[in-house]
């Protein structure tokens, strides 16, 4: 008989469990989840399936609600508080996420709310783990006021604090605005979809009545407007679901942590593959252009390429390969795009993207045809000088294994930044078709033999004098600043030697509290 109560008992307490899930599971209710399908916005626990391996999530504090009783709000004390959280894998790797909840209070932020994604955030960094958030928010707890400031500041810090030590994805699901922007500004990549998520400090109605300039919220903050032009953003996707397959491919990528590698995923591409086609990639003309990233593809395990910021300074390109199945960084300069020159948003861009992976241990491979900096007065006023020396900066302080490649151009002072020798290169490797000079022949010629102008015949003869000295990689290698000149069909079997040889690279910079980037 006891026996028999106490069975009743459990499947009460199983049963009363079971219904609080429920509950919890189903947010803000149909209503609201509906309204969120017909925005084309999955809910906070359809992402949170999609990112996660089938079957790996599991949560915490599904049953915390807020604390707040002003305006009625403890007559509605839904359980989860308007973020789901948690743990769970992304191909077998521990991953921490937290997934905003539109349908509950507009997935605002309140002061559990932002205990809660506290909670996994220091585990994450604890447990050295990267952490995803999925942003669909409303922004602070209206009704709770400074609690919700103080939340989100204690988010701030865990940011900061978590920077450099745990990779930090931010995927922006819906509304992000006000001073909720900055979380996210502080993680290593942000992802938008489009059309539905916008990121801005101040609304379109807000800067209407400030500057009475009209803008909608799309032009103001959308993908798009991120991803092509102010560079808060590094991919732009059409839809949750493929946002959530390519945050998936970027997290395989990554390492866990800083004081891990990157997994080593198993590859199917020979590493010594010869690819006669590049001996040809190079054309006759010195000014035509050609496309970079055909290099960088045919160098590529299985030609996997994961491009960061695509759309914005295209003069660069930067992204994630994988060699012998090892994650590499690449940074490449784009002929095709302002002839591959530097400037300010290329540098800027660039120079993140090397500390991101100075800082995740991620060996850093550059491909190298560059003129030279961008001239001009709004280069110049823009301050071209303090963003230049960000790559130059982050080059010469990363301790990463560093291999380099000029292909054809590299002048000036953009030489010396693009991982040269002398910035710490471990490898510098030239194609025959290299040009490692001041500047370019015509140039050149103009300045040394200003006087014989005039004679077209003689000032030809120079250039090509100039020519023969200067554009080829020989005067460099004889001074020992290029290492070797190697074919370029070899590139992929010389690259991934070099790579290999660096595995148990370790440097060490001088102790110092920090450096002083210039920002
Ligand atoms: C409480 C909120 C809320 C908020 C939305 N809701 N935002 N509840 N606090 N901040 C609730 C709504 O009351 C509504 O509840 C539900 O969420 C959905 O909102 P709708 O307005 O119906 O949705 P939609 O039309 O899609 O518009 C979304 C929106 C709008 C553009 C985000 O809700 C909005 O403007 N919200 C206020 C944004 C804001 O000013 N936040 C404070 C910013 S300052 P029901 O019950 O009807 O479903 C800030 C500072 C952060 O964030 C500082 C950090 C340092």
């Amino acid at each position: 008989m006891v026996a028999e109560n106490r069975g009743a008992r459990q499947m009460n307490v199983v049963h009363e469990l079971e219904k609080r899930r429920e509950a919890a599971r189903a947010g803000g209710g149909a209503r609201r989840v509906e309204a969120q399908h017909a925005k084309g916005k999955l809910t906070a626990r359809e992402r949170v399936e999609l990112l996660l391996d089938e079957g790996s999530f599991e949560e915490f504090d599904m049953f915390v609600a807020h604390r707040s009783h002003d305006f009625g709000m403890e007559a509605d004390r839904p359980s989860g508080d308007g973020v789901v959280t948690g743990w769970g894998t992304v191909n077998g790797r521990l991953i921490y996420v937290y997934s905003q909840d539109f349908t509950v209070f507009g997935g605002s932020l309140s002061e559990t709310h932002a205990k809660k994604i506290c909670k996994i955030m220091d585990m994450a960094i604890q447990n050295g783990a990267p952490v995803i958030g999925m942003n669909d928010s409303g922004g602070a707890r209206i009704q709770e006021g400074v609690a919700s400031l103080a939340g989100y500041a204690e988010v701030f810090q865990r940011n900061i604090m978590a920077s450099g030590v745990v990779p930090q994805i931010s995927l922006i699901m819906g509304p992000c605005a006000g001073g909720a922007v900055y979380s996210p500004a502080m993680t290593d990549f942000i992802f938008m979809v489009k059309e539905s998520s916008y990121m801005f400090v101040t609304g379109p109605d807000v800067v209407k009545t400030v500057t009475n300039e009209v803008v909608t919220a799309e032009e103001l903050g959308g993908a798009l407007t991120h991803t092509k032009r102010s560079s808060v953003a590094d991919g732009a996707y059409e839809n949750d679901v493929e946002m959530l397959s390519e945050a998936r491919r970027l997290i395989d990528f990554l390492p866990l942590n800083n004081r891990q590698k990157a997994p080593v995923r198993p590859f199917f591409d020979d590493p010594a593959r010869l690819e006669p086609s590049l001996d040809t990639l190079i054309p006759d003309n010195p000014n035509q252009p050609y496309d970079m990233k055909e290099l960088v593809t045919k160098l590529a395990d299985e030609g996997d390429f994961f491009e960061i910021q695509r759309d914005f300074a295209a003069n660069i390109v930067t992204g994630f390969i994988r060699i012998e199945g090892q994650t590499v960084g690449v940074v490449a300069n784009q002929p095709m795009v302002l002839a591959g020159c530097l400037d300010i948003d290329a540098s800027r861009k660039a120079a993140r993207f090397v500390r991101f992976c100075d800082a995740f241990e991620i060996p850093i491979l550059t491909l190298v045809d560059v003129p030279g900096f961008l001239p001009g007065v709004s280069q110049e006023l823009g301050g071209v000088i303090k963003h230049g020396a960000k790559l130059l900066f982050a080059y010469g302080e990363a301790t990463v294994p560093k291999v380099t490649l000029i292909t054809r151009k590299a002048y000036g002072g953009a030489y010396d930044v693009m991982a040269s020798k002398h910035l710490r290169g471990d490898f510098n490797y030239a194609w025959p078709t290299a040009e490692i000079a001041v500047m370019g022949a015509k140039g050149a010629v103009e300045i040394l033999y200003r006087s014989e102008l005039g004679d077209r015949d003689k000032i030809a003869a120079r250039v090509k004098d100039y020519e023969t000295r200067f554009a080829n990689p020989f005067v460099a290698a004889e001074m020992g600043f290029i290492d070797e000149v190697i074919h370029p069909q070899s590139t992929r079997k010389r690259v991934a030697r070099a790579f290999a040889s660096l595995r148990g690279k370790k440097l060490v910079n001088p102790w110092k509290k920090h450096d002083n980037i210039p920002l």
